[in-house]
């Protein structure tokens, strides 16, 4: 069994999407073992605890500064010692020691088609902005594994949406999440769970295609 960590911030639609595939079978050896979020408030935080599953705040506002904040988080982390990390929209930077501790252990979900519209300043609606702002055709989301850098480590696995004429930022990150992110998560979970993606020598290697995961 994949012991697994979500960190979440907000709605938590992600999380619902990996609790929903574990209950119908498209996910098999994972077992969230808690779910962190920065965000008191967070929706997320009542998905988890409806099933039963631990959830821990984690803010840096319950700290005097980043540093200790991450040294904390670094630890709580440690002491949960997850195989997995998951990152279902948590808008909070992982620390350098955290990703060390878990390197090729801490996978990501970002709802663009990296590298576009990503990196500082492209989270939540705002992706979806840019990405109309520019006119894009298509866009999408992306997993991939978390390095020091922003959104910036191997990508795991992508999925394309088209844009539509009428689209607004929040129908766009509707369709965004409905084809692309709901989809690609579980799935990239999955085949980490059972031994078909794992990354090396900073390179994703897939022993199989996603779709046959
Ligand atoms: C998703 O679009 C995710 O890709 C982004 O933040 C959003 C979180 O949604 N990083 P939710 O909390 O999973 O509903």
């Amino acid at each position: 069994m994949l012991k697994t960590v979500v960190c979440v911030s907000g709605g938590g639609t992600n999380l619902q999407a990996i609790l929903d595939a574990l209950d119908n079978g498209s996910i098999t050896n994972v077992k969230i073992e808690a779910v962190i979020s920065n965000n008191a408030g967070a929706k997320a935080l009542q998905r988890a605890e409806s099933r039963g599953i631990p959830g821990i705040l984690m803010t840096p506002k319950a700290y005097p500064d980043r540093e200790s904040f991450n040294a904390a988080f670094t630890e709580e982390m440690c002491r949960l010692a997850p195989d997995l990390i998951v990152l279902a929209g948590f808008l909070v930077k992982i620390p350098e020691e955290m990703v060390c501790r878990f390197d090729g252990r801490i996978i990501n979900i970002h709802p663009s088609l990296i590298p576009s519209f990503c990196g500082v300043g492209y989270y939540g609606l705002k992706v979806h902005e840019k990405a109309l702002e520019r006119g894009v055709k298509v866009t999408g989301a992306t997993v991939h594994f978390v390095n020091e850098g922003m959104d910036e480590g191997p990508i795991i696995a992508q999925k394309a949406v088209a844009v539509e004429e009428d689209d607004t930022p929040e129908s766009l990150q509707r369709r965004v999440m409905e084809q692309a992110e709901w989809v690609l998560l579980p799935q990239a979970i999955n085949a980490i769970a059972n031994g078909k993606i794992r990354v090396k020598d900073g390179k994703v290697r897939c022993v199989c295609r996603m779709e046959e995961t």
